[in-house]
């Protein structure tokens, strides 16, 4: 059945249909950088606050109606997968992530689970419930999750990395346990992407943070045809927005491993990206996320610069290269949504 939103301006775009204006949302529009969620955290600590599907949909909702944006993303983390798949985390305030036990060793690679369903991952689904239940019926909401890759990186990582040399050296060095691993990880994906839309979402995006850090050669033969996994596996009338950031070299083959919308990060512009990438999918970006933290003079001059290369090619979703800065004064997120419905 279709949703009340199935014909606003975020749905229709994404499916590259005319439109009388350009949807704007932000990655990481409910955060730190927002008073109101300085205050929950005050409370709660971030893995609390993802598991209290009430507070976690209330964070959201508020991010929504001060920015004014056209679509709400669930708020959760891609990483919270990784705990009922056997590795148990931890969010530490000056870090990020930690996962107390990476995995290093091949052979234990048998013992990390598969997720037959979702059903551990079930205050997710709450949270899109009462997330869809407070939103405004004409805004989709998004659901999401971590393509394999950036999946695995943390979990042999144990973290974030700077180099990614645990997970680069397993992929080259056990070719066999790294396809067992990827597998494992790309059918769980697809099982809760497609939980998440049969409690609500209208969208998923698939989250690819750490694919850029591999070369175009290493992309194709051992990320690609595991998010193309979960990309076939992910119910066929919702839309899937892929997004890789990082190293513009990947785009053809991040788009070939699926996907309806390709994120685009502020590496390359806007139009060339678009080209490579092609006519018949909707592109999602690509301002620097770094233009927040000046004013909102200089950010409407950049919001004119993209949409003038974008011109008024059906299919494009305002958005940042990735994720809001913490630093970003809330007036300039708030400047941004105003400044593209303006221009
Ligand atoms: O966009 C949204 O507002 C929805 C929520 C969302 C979060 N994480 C909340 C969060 C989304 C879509 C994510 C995705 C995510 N999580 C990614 C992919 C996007 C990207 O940035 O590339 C990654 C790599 C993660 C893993 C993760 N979670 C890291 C590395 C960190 C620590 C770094 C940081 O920014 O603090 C987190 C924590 C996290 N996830 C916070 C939030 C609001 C901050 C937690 C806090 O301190 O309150």
């Amino acid at each position: 059945m279709k949703h009340p939103s199935d014909d606003s301006l975020m749905m229709r775009t994404v499916r590259c249909q005319p439109t009388d204006g350009v949807p704007v949302w932000l990655m990481r529009q409910a955060g730190r950088y927002m008073a109101e969620y300085r205050a929950v955290r005050e409370r709660v600590s971030f893995l609390e606050l993802c598991k209290n599907p009430s507070l976690a949909a209330e964070v959201m909702l508020t991010a929504v109606e001060r920015l004014g944006v056209d679509a709400a993303i669930i708020f959760s983390d891609i990483l919270l997968i990784l705990e009922p798949m056997g590795f148990p985390l931890e969010f530490l305030p000056e870090d990020g992530p930690r996962i107390e036990r990476p995995l290093r060793d091949p052979s234990e690679v048998k013992n990390v689970t598969e997720l037959p369903n979702a059903d551990s991952l079930g205050f997710v689904m709450d949270v899109v419930r009462y997330t869809r239940e407070g939103l405004s019926s004409r805004l989709p909401l998004i659901g999401f999750a971590g393509a394999p890759f950036t999946l695995a990186a943390y979990a042999v990582e144990g973290g974030s990395s700077r180099d990614f040399r645990n997970v680069k050296a397993f992929m080259y060095l056990y070719p066999d346990e790294w396809a067992e691993l990827m597998k494992k990880l790309a059918r769980s994906t697809a099982r809760y992407l497609n939980a998440q839309i049969d409690a609500g979402v209208q969208i998923v995006q698939i989250f690819d943070s750490w694919a850029g850090c591999l070369s175009k050669a290493d992309y194709v033969e051992c990320v690609q045809p595991y998010t193309k996994i979960v990309c076939d596996l992910v119910g066929p009338e919702t839309p899937i927005i892929h997004f890789a950031p990082g190293n513009p070299c990947l785009l053809p083959a991040v788009r070939d491993a699926g996907g309806h919308v390709i994120g685009v990060d502020w590496r390359l512009d806007i139009a060339k990206a678009w080209d490579i990438i092609g006519n018949d999918y909707a592109v999602q970006g690509n301002l620097d996320p770094a233009i927040l933290l000046t004013n909102p003079e200089v950010i409407r001059k950049h919001v004119q610069r993209i949409l003038r290369l974008v011109e008024r090619r059906p299919g494009f979703v305002f958005n940042l290269g990735h994720g809001i800065l913490p630093q970003t004064p809330v007036e300039n997120a708030i400047a941004l949504v105003q400044a593209v419905k303006e221009v």
